[in-house]
């Protein structure tokens, strides 16, 4: 049973040693009825209680204790606003409250966590024994804090560490759905360094990044066409221009704020834009030729990131609006800039790239609308990437894009409504053999169901609102025809010969 222990001093504006006996009256009271009210019928002994107080000039100390209703952090508050009420009577406010103590113990982790849980904020010690955990709270713990709700949401994040824990170097759960027919393969190089050996793309000195040259771009623009004209206009979508910049707001209410941090490219902006207070910073690149960074971090504010998953900053467009039926469902596609992951497990030609570009598609609407949308969706991709391009691929139920970007690792407990991601995965010849080798992912799409509506509190006239998207980048999409079709165009699929134009790129001496 978990157990809460809390000590609390309560300072007032005035003396209030004349006036126990009026204290005295609203803790008595507050014990009887306050700290019980809401617990569950019989459960009245789970509530809190006052175990002891007292009064010492301008302070009051009480001490309570509680099980899980109405637990002592929460009575502490009660209290608070009853002793205020008090005020006028006893002339004296209460202006401040310190948290001397705050404990809770056997807090139900459900497993035995492997490994020691830490928490940096608030937190002193958590003890784990077996599998249950004791929170001994920091005293930089306030009462502000408590009322935000932090106290549960700390017992929440200690419950899902220990989960965590469980899932880490755990391969990742996936399901295979379905699977092309074995193709041909042209080529058995990887494509990567031959486009560099050729010049259709040449490194930059970013990590992850390349120039695009005029034949790699020509297929690139290939597969938009195809894809606009197979997938986006046959299915009624139309192009947006998203944000390539999120401010805090965004991963906020995206939830990629709860873990994104190592896999981030952040955006800084200066905290005073006067030429005067860089001087320094220009002086020292004009004496040295390098970058002071270090003067550079003292002098700038971080604003946000580079947008990650591409369509989180598409719902500021719809952000707090009731959207009228007749707009529904609303299927978009943006495809005007890259996005940027700084890849912790390090780079790889164009198939692992950290800017990339991406085509995104966004459907907005009922459940049965969103979920009829992504078969759709679904269906043309299989056609697209199997048919058109003659591509070896399969497809995979995974977990969810938007659940493991907040670093979690289990599929969507609302997979039976219909919510979860299909991944499509593909062959790469130059890794080896097809059963070995680790394929590439290329493309996913999802029913993500109402977690962005209601994140960025987008209502619809007609009801519930579900949203659904995908993405593949073009970089990894173009990998895999390089890598399984070979770089002579003669035996290219004929929808993309149609659409290219290679020519000799720049020749260098
Ligand atoms: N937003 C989705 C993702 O990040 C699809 O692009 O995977
Ligand atoms: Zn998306």
């Amino acid at each position: 049973m978990m157990l809460f222990e809390l000590e609390a001093a309560l300072e007032f504006s005035n003396d209030i040693e004349g006036q126990k006996g009026e204290i005295e009256e609203v803790l008595v009271n507050a014990d009887k009825e306050l700290f019980k009210r809401g617990a569950p019928k019989g459960k009245e002994n789970e509530a809190s209680q006052l175990r002891g107080w007292s009064v010492k000039g301008r302070v009051l100390n009480v001490s309570i204790v509680s099980g899980r209703y109405v637990r002592a952090p929460d009575a502490l508050l009660r209290l608070r606003n009853q002793l205020n009420l008090l005020g006028t009577k006893i002339k004296a406010g209460i202006r401040k409250v310190e948290i001397k103590k705050l404990e809770v113990k056997g807090v139900e982790l459900g497993r035995e966590p492997k490994q020691p849980i830490k928490i940096a904020f608030y937190v002193d010690k958590i003890e784990v024994k077996g599998d249950k955990a004791d929170i001994k709270f920091s005293p930089s713990l306030t009462v502000d804090v408590i009322e935000g709700g932090g106290v549960d949401r700390i017992i929440e994040l200690v419950v899902e560490k220990a989960e965590r824990q469980e899932y880490e170097g755990k391969a990742e759960i996936k399901k295979l759905l379905w699977e092309s027919k074995t193709k041909e393969m042209l080529f058995d190089k990887d494509p990567s360094s031959e486009l560099e050996g050729i010049n259709w793309i040449r490194r930059t000195h970013a990590k992850g990044q390349f120039v695009y040259g005029r034949n790699f771009t020509s297929l690139v623009n290939a597969l938009r066409e195809i894809l606009v004209e197979e997938l986006y206009k046959p299915l009624g979508f139309r192009e947006m221009i998203f944000p390539k910049f999120e401010p805090w707001d965004v991963p906020k209410k995206s939830g990629h704020a709860k873990s994104i941090y190592p896999d981030a490219y952040y955006v800084m902006v200066p905290k005073v834009s006067s030429p005067k207070e860089w001087e320094e910073t220009m002086d020292y690149f004009r004496i040295t030729g390098e970058i002071h960074k270090e003067s550079i971090m003292r002098k700038v504010e971080p604003v946000g990131i580079l947008s990650y998953a591409q369509c989180p900053p598409f719902w500021q467009f719809l952000e707090g609006r009731v959207v009228k039926g007749e707009s529904l469902p609303l299927k978009v596609y943006d495809w005007s800039g890259p996005t940027y992951r700084n890849e912790a497990g390090g780079t790889h030609g164009i198939a692992r790239v950290e800017e990339f570009h991406r085509a995104e598609t966004l459907f907005i609407g009922s459940p049965e609308e969103v979920i009829k949308i992504e078969k759709e969706v679904e269906e043309k991709l299989t056609f697209i990437l199997d048919e058109l391009l003659d591509l070896e691929v399969r497809k995979y139920s995974v977990i969810p894009w938007w659940m493991s970007q907040e670093g979690e690792k289990k599929l969507s407990d609302k997979a039976n409504e219909g919510v979860g991601t299909v991944d499509f995965e593909a062959y790469l010849p130059y890794r080896g053999e097809r059963e070995k080798s680790e394929w590439l992912e290329i493309q996913n799409i999802s029913v993500i169901g109402e977690k962005y509506p209601k994140a960025f509190s987008v209502k619809s006239s007609r009801g519930e609102l579900w949203s659904g998207c995908g993405g593949g980048s073009f970089e990894r999409w173009i990998c895999t025809f390089l890598a399984q079709k070979g770089f002579d165009k003669e035996k290219w699929p004929a929808e993309v010969v149609k659409r290219v134009k290679i020519e000799d790129e720049v020749k260098f001496a």
